[in-house]
């Protein structure tokens, strides 16, 4: 029996289409998907919620208790929807995760060693029994290292804030702030590579796909043929 687990990661840098690329694949395969950067979100979203800090959630235990003890769900997405459902403590959270507040404080919050323990712990009891695409920055390396199928997907920092863009003027936003976005985004890149535990990396026996010049399509077909190329049973 192979000691490998049928999980496939997907690892990679804000804005790379890991979101949408895993559903595809999941579909494919007939897997789950885990959205990890979701539960990230969740946290700081809470913590937004009642007004606190990363600084205030690393300097008071009480408070990172508090929020593992609220109960996360993670549910497939709502027909024509991208993202899965989040409900935390019984509330649905959509939109609101996915503002640029919302995204520099899941940052900041996923750099403290005592949230990121927490949530490896969370993230390893619901992938446990396999067959689950899983993604984030570090689900390769430090939560599945022992998944079958461990995908990095790079791409360079104009192309993927292009990409937000067009995601967002989809979603009917205006008055999007391209330059900041751009900034925000490698800003981001240089926190979550940087940062002393579980830094984005790729792991060592990761596939790499810069998919700077490529379709969603493309990609998900050469990931699909990798898979199919290195079978676990
Ligand atoms: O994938 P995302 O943009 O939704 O993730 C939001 C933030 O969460 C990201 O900037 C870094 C953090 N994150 C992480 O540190 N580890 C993960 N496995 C997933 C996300």
């Amino acid at each position: 029996m192979s000691e490998k687990l049928a999980i496939v990661t997907i690892d990679g840098p804000a804005g790379v289409g890991k979101t949408t690329i895993s559903r595809m694949i999941a579909a494919h395969l007939g897997f789950t998907c885990l959205d990890t950067g979701a539960m990230y979100r969740a946290f700081a979203w809470m913590l937004a919620h009642i007004g606190k800090t990363a600084e205030d959630l690393e300097n008071d235990d009480s408070m990172l208790s508090m929020l593992g003890n609220l109960e996360m769900q993670l549910l497939p997405p709502l027909e024509g929807q991208e993202n899965g459902r989040v409900l935390l403590g019984g509330k649905e959270l959509g939109p609101e995760l996915r503002t640029e507040e919302i995204s520099c404080l899941a940052s900041e919050i996923a750099s403290l060693p005592a949230v990121r323990k927490m949530l490896t712990a969370v993230q390893q009891q619901m992938g446990r029994a396999g067959r689950v695409v899983i993604e984030g920055r570090d689900t390769g390396t430090v939560v599945f290292p022992q998944a079958a199928w461990k995908f990095y997907l790079d791409a360079d920092p104009e192309e993927r804030a292009r990409r937000r863009v067009t995601q967002m003027r989809n979603r009917g936003e205006v008055g999007i702030n391209e330059a900041a976005l751009l900034q925000s985004l490698m800003a981001r890149d240089e926190a979550d590579r940087n940062r002393s535990i579980a830094p984005l990396k790729m792991a060592e026996d990761a596939y790499l796909i810069d998919t700077t010049d490529l379709s969603i399509k493309e990609v998900v077909g050469e990931m699909l043929v990798r898979i199919q190329i290195e079978p676990i049973e």
